[in-house]
């Protein structure tokens, strides 16, 4: 987070939305966050004093290493509700394994990798994994669960924030953000022309969404205000009861061939790594508009540079890259593309969320109570 971000979030704290900051902070009640809904298990105790005794290392409250540091408030509301100690050094996981305290729970986010080494590494006494985002893939997740480890993530709270972050990025590279931030910034801008920064209208164009999960949805109600026409692509093929049923494309080449503005909204797995390469951009109809707002490993940078450079992708709004932050050099110098650094989850509401519905999950972890939110 930028100095300014954290300024803005004291603001929230001390300022103008504090009020209703100060109302969440201390209302974390396991099972209250929206989208953590807890399962109710008539054999869970509800004694708080049998929830001491249920503590997974026998401690009063579970131990938290928080790996990554948070926005303050989050890191707050850890520390009323946990034993929480925060990493402060350059290396978080060689800082847990040194420490002589003993921990439950690693709370960290996409800043660290979780591989099977890590993982392998991480003291005995850690019994749950907690990833402050949604996306889970630098975890291991099949070698954290032969480990034994709960892992949790932060769904659904975070959804309407990436959501709108995609639409900012689809109008961004619609209406050349890029060249018209450029040209008046600089002091260059010679004043209105009707030749001046011609784009596109969202409305009556059609957006193609790879990935029709929570996030998705969010996306497709809101284009659909904008007047856009949905289509979609997913591993599971729709009831036809459900919204947008209709649609649905089985194969994402036919859904690349309707497509006005595509937008990768899926998870980065073996099947979807590299999706976007240049066989599948031939498929495109000639001003292609895409929008990335999941993983930069969907898509080959090479493919995608050489498509905005020829002209056969019309332009691009991308959140996201491979080898964060080290983005392909090439996207600074195309002005066809319209570039934010993963700034999806970067709302206040968002960032509050994501901090509950982790609290929430280890809370009722800790009783031996289901999680939702629980990964595996
Ligand atoms: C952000 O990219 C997340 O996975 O939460």
């Amino acid at each position: 987070m930028t100095e300014g971000g954290q300024e803005d979030l004291d603001r929230i704290q001390h300022g103008k939305v504090g009020a209703n900051q100060r109302r969440r902070r201390f209302s974390v009640v396991p099972g209250r966050c929206p989208g953590n809904e807890t399962i109710t298990d008539s054999r869970i105790h509800q004694n708080p004093r049998e929830r001491v005794e249920l503590s997974p290392n026998g401690n009063p409250r579970p131990a938290i290493f928080l790996a990554t540091r948070l926005i303050d408030v989050v890191e707050e509301q850890f520390e009323s509700v946990f034993d929480t100690k925060k990493v402060v050094g350059e290396d978080p996981l060689a800082e847990l394994r040194a420490s002589d305290r003993s921990f439950d729970v690693v709370v960290f986010s996409l800043d660290i990798e979780m591989r099977a080494k890590q993982i392998e590494a991480l003291p005995a006494s850690v019994r749950a994994l907690a990833t402050y985002s949604v996306g889970t893939d630098h975890i291991d997740l099949g070698f954290a669960q032969e480990r034994g480890l709960a892992v949790f993530n932060t769904p659904g709270v975070l959804a309407d924030s990436v959501a709108e972050n995609a639409i900012f990025l689809m109008l961004g590279a619609a209406r050349r953000a890029t060249e018209s931030v450029e040209l008046i910034r600089s002091r260059s801008w010679p004043g209105w022309s009707p030749r001046q920064l011609v784009g596109f209208q969202l409305s009556g164009r059609t957006l193609g969404i790879l990935g029709m999960g929570d996030i998705g949805m969010r996306v497709a109600l809101r284009a659909e205000a904008l007047g856009m026409k949905i289509l979609y692509s997913n591993r599971r093929p729709p009831a036809s009861s459900e919204r947008y049923a209709s649609g649905y494309r089985s194969s994402v080449t036919e859904l690349v061939r309707e497509s006005d503005v595509l937008l990768l909204a899926c998870p980065s797995t073996e099947e979807t790594r590299e999706i976007i390469d240049t066989a599948l951009l031939k498929n495109a109809k000639p001003e292609l508009i895409l929008v990335n707002i999941a993983r930069g490993d969907l898509v080959k940078d090479e493919a995608l540079v050489s498509a905005l450079r020829d002209g056969r992708v019309w332009a691009a709004g991308l959140d996201v890259f491979s080898g964060e932050p080290d983005i392909c050099a090439a996207y600074f110098d195309l002005p066809n593309v319209f570039i934010l650094p993963h700034i999806g989850s970067s709302t206040r509401e968002a960032r509050l969320g994501m901090g509950g519905i982790l609290i929430d999950a280890i809370s009722n972890w800790a009783v031996g109570r289901g999680v939702v939110n629980r990964v595996v």
